[in-house]
């Protein structure tokens, strides 16, 4: 509106035929260096028809949502890896965990036959036989072979020398040595039929059944058995005359796999990376167009935007490498950035090491009904966030807040507690910030006169009314969008990301060492890191 009176004397007939095919209200923020091009090419229409897709998508389904473990998620992946591939040549890649949890849906069975003679075992980390977890399920209804393997079943050699070999067979593998997990790796390489791990009879806890763990990312049945059960079964195995077989059945409940998309352009540094994050999954009441399909959209149209641009010649390239993030689960508990940033932080491959992420910035809800513009408070960052990522994320607050006074727009402080997919992040160290329009909080009589008087009096909102009233909600459709403020966002996203693009040296401006010296002497604070991506399955976050 109040670009419009500049504008609008010049421009004025161009003003009145955009004004008959855009949002009369459209804002076109005010370029901040002459070489700005990338929020200027932003299409509130692009942004739109991301959202119409993602509303048919869950409209679709019988529960009328995108949550995790539905058709509707999986569709939603596939529309974001599609339109990725369609709209650029970056390299997009999806990965898919599991849940974290487990859980048996019955007890497992247990029955051996040695020489003819079959006999049903005990369940029981006093009786013969225990579960593993993270086993998955199998039904062995007819006998099948059994097969010991040699020494502590660690290596090849081990796999390699089993007589006979243990491809199909149910295998037997003694506790020492390495870890469960190693030993069902190898077991998983040699594709058995199932793993029966036994108990080494020393001193301690080295007679009974005890419960181990076999790793989430395992794929293999696996129970563990008593010395006594594993030795009789061994000596058994051995003796090829004796015919000694197993049936048994587990059954686990089914762990839903969940799908993070990422597209990285392929020219800029690896090392020094901008991730752009927004989560893909909705709530299960509803199709979560605003939540947080606005994100998606977002940035999807960057992706976009940014490849086109990329091809221009005008266009100078970035001398980083610009990665757009789609995760899964957020709404079960962070559990797509959770998981990426525990792999990152484990990885050795250059470009994939938490070292290699600059800074992560987190599209929010960015097109509520009764929206606020809000920014991500730099100064409010957990308690548990290292000092390197606290300059860093204090500028990125200020580079928004710079561009809305600069454009004459309200702004407002958003809460920057971690709670959201930027947190795995920055508790790594990762620089972070984002923006937020609103979810249940309500918007207050001196924010809507705020609003009215800088943008003019129809745009700014209802005072005592949720700034998302169809916040996780069915009503989470198209029409709950402020095409308004998403536009608005849309660009403030696209300004931040090229105007950090630019910068000739990203990394000094993000880290810089004497402030982060600074904050390491005025915070005593204990560190604390996502080790344990468990640490975050379940909470409820949003
Ligand atoms: C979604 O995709 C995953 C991974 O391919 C698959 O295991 C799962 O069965 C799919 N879910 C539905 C509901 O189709
Ligand atoms: C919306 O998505 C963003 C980006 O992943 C996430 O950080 C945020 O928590 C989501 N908002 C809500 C209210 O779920
Ligand atoms: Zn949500």
């Amino acid at each position: 509106m109040r670009t419009m009176l500049f504008i609008g004397i010049i421009f004025g007939i161009i003003g009145l035929i955009s004004a008959m095919s855009v949002n009369k209200d459209r804002i076109e923020l005010s370029k901040q260096s002459a070489n700005e091009q990338l929020a200027p090419s932003m299409k509130i229409d692009e942004v739109m028809n991301h959202l119409n897709e993602l509303q048919k998508i869950a409209m679709a389904t019988t529960g009328k949502n995108r949550a995790v473990g539905t058709i509707g998620f999986n569709n939603t992946l596939d529309y974001i890896e599609n339109s990725l591939t369609a709209n650029t040549n970056f390299k997009v890649f999806r990965r898919y965990f599991k849940r974290g949890t487990f859980s048996l849906q019955r007890n497992p069975t247990l029955i051996s036959t040695i020489n003819g003679v079959a006999k049903t075992h005990t369940y029981s980390t006093s009786g013969e036989f225990y579960h593993v977890q993270y086993s998955t399920s199998v039904t062995l209804n007819e006998n099948v072979l059994l097969t010991a393997i040699p020494n502590l079943g660690c290596s090849d050699e081990d796999w390699l020398a089993a007589r006979p070999p243990p491809a199909g067979l149910v295998v037997l593998v003694k506790r020492g040595d390495c870890t469960f997990v190693e030993k069902a790796r190898l077991a998983e390489k040699y594709k058995v039929a199932a793993l029966l791990f036994y108990n080494n009879g020393q001193a301690g806890d080295g007679s009974q059944p005890i419960y181990v763990n076999i790793g989430t990312g395992s794929n293999i049945p696996a129970l563990f058995l008593s010395n006594t059960l594993g030795t009789t079964l061994v000596n058994a195995a051995n003796d090829p005359s004796r015919m000694a077989t197993v049936r048994l059945t587990i059954a686990t409940a089914p762990l839903v796999p969940i799908g993070n998309i990422c597209a990285a352009t392929l020219t800029g540094d690896p090392t020094q990376t901008i991730l752009i994050g927004s989560h893909t999954d909705s709530v299960p009441a509803g199709p979560g167009i605003n939540d947080n399909g606005s994100g998606t959209a977002v940035n999807l149209a960057l992706a976009a935007t940014l490849y086109r641009l990329m091809q221009t010649s005008t266009y100078d390239a970035y001398k980083y490498r610009v990665q757009f993030c789609f995760w899964g689960g957020e709404e079960l508990g962070l559990l797509g950035s959770a998981f990426h940033a525990a792999e990152a932080k484990t990885s050795t491959v250059v470009g994939e090491r938490i070292s290699d992420y600059l800074i992560n910035i987190n599209l929010d809800m960015v097109g509520s009904p009764n929206f606020i513009f809000g920014i991500y408070d730099g100064r409010t960052a957990p308690s548990n966030t290292p000092a390197a990522a606290r300059p860093g994320s204090l500028k990125i607050s200020t580079l928004f807040q710079t561009l809305f006074n600069q454009n004459s727009l309200p702004w407002d402080h958003s809460a920057f507690d971690g709670r959201s997919d930027y947190g795995p992040f920055l508790a790594a160290g990762v620089v972070a910030g984002g923006l937020f329009t609103g979810a249940d909080a309500l918007k207050t009589v001196e924010q809507r006169n705020r609003y009215n008087s800088m943008l003019g009096s129809n745009l700014g909102g209802t005072s005592g009314i949720r700034q998302d009233r169809c916040y996780h909600l069915a009503c989470d459709t198209t029409t709950n969008i402020n095409q308004f403020a998403l536009d608005i966002m849309m660009q403030a996203a696209a300004y931040s990301v090229e105007s950090m693009g630019q910068q000739s040296d990203l990394k000094s401006w993000l880290y810089p060492a004497r402030e982060i010296q600074e904050f390491n002497k005025q915070t005593q604070q204990t560190k604390y890191e996502y080790n344990n991506i468990n640490e975050y399955f379940g909470m409820p976050y949003s």
